[in-house]
């Protein structure tokens, strides 16, 4: 049982100076927040304070702004260690987005450690961010790539391990912890034992996940796992990857220059210690600051109370979505699944549907979402999608389902 207090959703969006905007005239119904979230006030005075006040480059000065400057982005080090409870913050790599974070993974990890006989495995769900990386790494060293198949609701079909497994030696499982197109909650701490099980690694795509809910990468059982701050409150521009130290140590770096090394002369250079040796370069020291506030902000609400808020907003969302008999959803029931729910309207083309929607004030997305092989299983070019968050409110859901009859009336 939790304790945590209920979240007030109606309370939180004063934080969100957006909302004081209009949308074509009317008031912005925010649904496409798994794109990427709304910022809050003290985020934003967070990254402007530290511009204003404590602003030089990082772990370079020794005059006491530049030490103000490397304080700042330490702490939020130190903020995104606690947020995933990682062992060390020397484990927590400070990248652009949960992309090159896997990316990074995927290189630096993986063309030292993957060759012909071995097997890449993903998910037929992923997010091209945690599926191109490994196929194309799997390509260059002559590895293969399976994905694990997905059942009729949108979950993994763990059945298909065995016989994945009978196709190579696994070295790598990849998958994402929250869908992005279903909002599936997949079983990473299985797959995560199965990983270890082959002699593989383990890595967890939380880009979707660490907005939403508590990620604790000792609980999940991985050994790598990314997350984009632009997703939680954050900046753009920032996000971080975790890893266990002994993997991160005995891999090369990814990108190579100043900062992440320890000597440079002409025959020879040597790298770093961790974190730095996969930091090249000038780091996005106010984007971090803005992550650290925006992992405080979360905190104070309480992950709990957002992760119970946007699980009654998706159930509510698909029983409205359940009265339209000419709209299909897909994937989990709404207990199987964060505040994600993709759909289509019969005969109108998403991209129709969301532009109808936005004349009303109302923002989804529509597309594959990155996911072209999820759209190939679910037989379809492109869905729609409405995506909920802490500022979420009931009122956008219904505006949502008006707009769909409009777009119906409109275009079937
Ligand atoms: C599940 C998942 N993984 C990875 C990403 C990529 O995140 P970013 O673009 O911040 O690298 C996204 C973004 O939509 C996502 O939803």
């Amino acid at each position: 049982m939790t304790t945590s207090p209920a979240l007030d959703a109606r309370a939180l969006r004063a934080d969100f100076p957006i909302f004081e905007r209009p949308s074509h005239g009317k008031p912005l119904a925010f649904l496409d927040s798994a794109a990427s979230s709304q910022k809050p006030r003290q985020m934003l005075d967070a990254m402007r304070d530290f511009y204003e006040t404590s602003y030089a480059n990082v772990h370079r000065g020794v005059y006491e702004l530049a030490e103000r400057a490397t304080e700042g982005l330490e702490t939020a080090r130190e903020k995104v260690r606690a947020l995933v409870n990682a062992p060390s913050a020397r484990e927590v790599i400070f990248v652009r987005n949960a992309t090159e974070g896997i990316n990074l993974v995927a290189y630096a990890w993986g063309l030292r450690n993957l060759g012909p006989g071995d097997l890449v495995v993903v998910t037929e769900l992923e997010h091209h961010s945690n599926f191109v990386p490994w196929q194309f790494i799997a390509n260059r060293t002559g590895a293969g790539f399976a994905l694990i198949p997905l059942d009729h609701q949108g979950e993994l079909r763990l059945d298909a391990l065995d016989g994945i497994a009978a196709t190579g030696r696994v070295k790598v499982v990849a998958t994402g912890v929250v869908s992005n197109s279903l909002g599936t909650v997949n079983p990473v701490e299985r797959l995560a034992v199965w990983a270890h099980e082959q002699g593989a690694i383990m890595v967890a795509d939380a880009a979707q996940a660490a907005p939403h809910r508590k990620v604790d990468v000792q609980a999940l059982g991985c050994d790598f796992l990314a997350i984009s701050a632009h997703k939680m409150c954050g900046p753009s521009g920032v996000g971080a990857l975790w890893g266990r130290a002994e993997l991160l140590e005995s891999m090369d770096p990814f990108l190579v220059g100043g900062h992440m090394i320890r000597s440079v002369k002409a025959d020879e250079t040597t790298w770093g210690e961790l974190p730095h040796k996969f930091e090249a370069g000038t780091a996005p020291m106010a984007e971090a600051v803005g992550f650290g506030a925006a992992i405080d902000y979360l905190d104070e609400i309480g992950f709990d109370a957002i992760e119970r808020w946007e699980h009654e907003l998706a159930a509510y969302a698909l029983d409205q979505l359940a009265e339209l008999p000419w709209v299909s959803s897909y994937g989990p029931p709404a207990s199987r699944r964060a505040g994600i729910v993709s759909f289509n309207v019969e005969g109108v083309h998403p991209h129709d549907v969301a532009q109808v929607l936005d004349f009303e004030g109302v923002a989804i997305r529509a597309g594959h979402h990155c996911c072209q092989p999820l759209m190939k299983k679910l037989g379809v070019a492109a869905t729609n999608r409405a995506s909920f968050y802490l500022y979420t409110v009931p009122e956008e859901i219904d505006r949502l389902v008006a707009g769909l009859h409009v777009a119906r009336k409109a275009f079937a």
